[in-house]
């Protein structure tokens, strides 16, 4: 029934109104400026134009929600996010405009919408799909309320280098991990769990390659072997597309001489074609035009016709499609088959959505969440404790008893806006709590001195003063939050600014410091590893922040986080990552092998390294081939003297193949929960048919030959055994 509404709609629309739907806004300011609103940020931020200029000038300004537009059919999605203005603009699509067909409304909702929960590789670092399912659930139910059809969300980048700023959005180095956040996401957002409970419609981004970037530098070229390609980077958005995921953005960067907004191969035959994608592909904002700059297209039409025919469905934000396919089809340069299949993809997600039934948001669906949940904040708490890695505990420092004197040290940690992290636009203050706020709770003897943060000078009264008081130093330094994310790559991935003379005082005073780090990227901590004795990583942790960390350092919840990607020891290591391809020369002390002359080996902290105030000992690995799968099991003890969780990493190594591969994979984890004392078996059964790999083809190859499977507690700390696999 669906398919045939579809069609009989597509036969009624003008070829205006297809464009149309192919068409996305989102409201403009306007105004009586002299220059385009575009040219006065620019100005704003090269100093031409003062704040208070600005403000003045801003005074006067006024949204544009292209109402006119909506009502001649020439809007298929729009972004806003205030609700009564959703239903507004959807009446007019709804009741005005010829056909009725309704608006999508679209939102950047990444790591939760009101409720702000970890940052995306801060939420991997669970390795807990239930949670990050429940998150992405409560984020759609929270959105949906808010008028948000539609989120630009799960970013499942697989990202190797710390240099790129947005490798705070997505799930990190490796793809197994990465594969298993997309399939959570895609369950949370697009599966309801009962009848009336909202969903909405995933957009994977950024498709495809991006975090691959040269240079770790935003929006830079890609290049890269499509073996390595369809066996790493194309694997989460695989896995999501399976899960059901709607619809895709095409990323800004080109692959391989091509850039994605144009590329018919990844777009089409990959995405669609092969892959099975049921809905439609956007592009991201500004991209075609900026296929212009890439140097693939003449002028703005030749963009148009080349992302048309490539397959993107949707123009995010330039008007080429509104303005130039009408032409391009009536001149036969675009097939009318190409808008056909765009517009069909585009109704059958608003149909998917049930938004042709129920256009609006009745009024207590947009009251629902006026006063937050407690369940809602519990969970972010939750997700907050347990996405915190204990990077390093010398000597015990660690957990600190609720009554220590502690002088707590940083301006971040009395920041309580800090705490959401890159891309969070839906959050009120109110909710958010600063890790003051939460450790003055936890800790009555504490006292707080700024001292100082990633930006400006160091106060040195107050470091004095944070020296003389307590029994230890708590300090939380790192990146604000607009350090990492779009546009926020960093040459120098160490603490910013003067935080590292900081730290070098702190020390001074000869009581133990805890580091707690606050940052949306691996940071290089060569330095503060060698000397400070306790480091916690906490990320942006969303606004139950100051809860969870004072928790996790109090010890009434236990760290277990395991990291989502490696920490250099140094910047110059970048891209460093544990699943790189064997080389030649593996490096070791000999001269002749693969390493830098002034560079530690390798990472400072590995993917998966996360300690807790317990220990745990893996022995005992026993590998059975069992026809279908390789059963593993592993020995796991619990040998501190407090209860804690341990999550065992199963990896393995194809150690001879026609194509180099990764020294190590994971393939699996398990979660155990021991209390001190004791052991159990963590047992995971590797299917035989993921011990592959994908050729430059796209042809998957099961080898046979030796494997080396290994059970660890991070990807560095492993036991391993070998095995001999047959496929067939
Ligand atoms: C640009 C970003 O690359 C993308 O992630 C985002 O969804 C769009 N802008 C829309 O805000």
């Amino acid at each position: 029934a669906q398919r045939d509404k579809i069609e009989s709609l597509l036969a009624e629309m003008t070829l205006e109104e297809k464009i149309g739907q192919m068409n996305q806004e989102s409201p403009s300011i306007v105004g009586g400026f002299e220059v385009p609103f575009g040219e006065l940020i620019e100005m704003v931020t090269d100093g031409r134009l003062s704040n208070a200029e600005f403000k003045k000038i801003m005074s006067t300004a006024q949204q544009d929600c292209h109402e006119d537009e909506i009502r001649t059919g020439g809007v298929g999605s729009l972004m806003v996010q205030d609700p009564a203005k959703t239903n507004e603009l959807q009446k007019i699509a709804v009741e005005e405009s010829r056909l009725g067909i309704p608006l999508l409304f679209g939102l950047d909702v990444i790591h939760g919408y009101r409720t702000v929960y970890p940052i995306a590789l801060a939420e991997a670092c669970t390795f807990d799909p239930a949670l990050m399912k429940k998150t992405a659930r409560m984020a759609a139910r929270e959105s949906h309320s808010g008028g948000v059809a539609w989120h630009f969300a799960p970013m499942v980048d697989i990202a190797r280098d710390a240099r790129w700023g947005r490798v705070s959005e997505g799930p990190g180095e490796d793809p197994c991990l990465a594969s298993a956040f997309a399939r959570a996401k895609i369950e949370g957002l697009q599966e309801p769990e009962q009848a009336d409970d909202p969903y909405v419609a995933a957009c994977l981004k950024h498709y495809v390659g991006y975090g691959a970037c040269e240079g770790g530098r935003d929006y830079n070229t890609v290049n890269m072997a499509m073996s390595l390609f369809y066996s790493v980077y194309l694997q989460p958005f695989q896995a999501a597309v399976r899960s059901g995921a709607q619809t895709a953005m095409a990323a800004f960067n080109d692959l391989n001489g091509v850039p994605c907004t144009v590329n018919k191969f990844l777009l089409r035959d990959v995405l669609k074609d092969t892959l099975g994608l049921p809905g439609f592909v956007v592009s991201d904002a500004n991209a075609i035009k900026e296929c212009v700059s890439h140097g693939i297209a003449a002028d703005d039409r030749d963009a148009g016709v080349q992302a048309a025919c490539a397959g993107l469905d949707m123009d995010m934000g330039t008007n080429i499609y509104k303005n130039h396919l009408k032409e391009a089809v009536e001149s036969g340069q675009v097939p009318m088959e190409v808008i056909d299949d765009a517009v069909r993809r585009i109704l059958s997600v608003k149909m998917w959505l049930g938004l042709f039934d129920n256009p609006y948001l009745t009024e207590e669906e947009m009251h629902r969440f006026d006063t937050l949940p407690q369940e809602h904040l519990a969970l972010a708490r939750e997700a907050g404790e347990k996405s915190i890695v204990l990077l390093k505990n010398e000597g015990n420092v660690l957990p600190l008893s609720p009554e220590k004197k502690i002088a707590l040290v940083g301006s971040l940690a009395d920041d309580r806006e800090e705490v959401v992290g890159a891309w969070a636009l839906s959050w009120r203050k109110e909710d958010c709590v600063s890790i003051r706020a939460g450790m003055e709770k936890a800790f009555p003897n504490l006292q707080y001195f700024p001292c100082g943060g990633p930006e400006g000078d160091m106060n040195a009264d107050e470091i004095q003063r944070a020296g003389a008081y307590g029994d230890v130093v708590v300090a939380v330094l790192g990146e604000t939050k607009a350090m990492s994310g779009e546009a926020s790559s960093r040459a120098d991935v160490t603490l910013p600014g003067k935080q590292r003379e900081l730290l070098e005082k702190l020390l001074g005073f000869g009581k133990p410091v805890v580091l707690v780090l606050m940052n949306g990227r691996p940071l290089a901590l060569e330095w503060e590893d060698r000397h400070v004795p306790a480091i916690v990583e906490a990320w942006h942790l969303g606004v139950q922040m100051g809860h969870a960390v004072a928790n996790v350092l109090s010890g009434k919840a236990m760290p277990e986080g395991k990291l989502s990607a490696s920490f250099p020891a140094m910047t110059g290591q970048c891209p460093v990552y544990y699943n790189h391809p064997s080389t030649g020369r593996p490096a070791s002390k000999s001269k002749f092998t693969s390493k830098y002359l002034d560079a530690p080996l390798d990472s400072l902290y590995p993917f998966g390294h996360g300690l807790s105030y317990t220990s745990f000992a893996l022995s005992d690995l026993q590998v059975n081939d069992a026809g279908e799968a390789l059963d593993i099991r592993v020995k796991v003890e619990n040998t501190g003297d407090r209860a804690g969780v341990e999550t065992v990493q199963f990896y393995m190594q194809d150690v001879a193949a026609s194509i180099v591969r990764p020294v190590k994979e994971l393939k699996g984890f398990v979660k155990v929960r021991l209390a001190p004392g004791e052991k159990t078996k963590a047992a995971f059964s590797l299917p035989k048919q993921d011990m592959g790999f994908f050729d430059d083809q796209w042809k998957y190859r099961l080898e046979n030959g030796v494997f080396r499977i290994f059970a660890g507690s991070s990807s560095r700390e492993c036991i391993s055994e070998e095995v001999a696999v047959c496929f067939s």
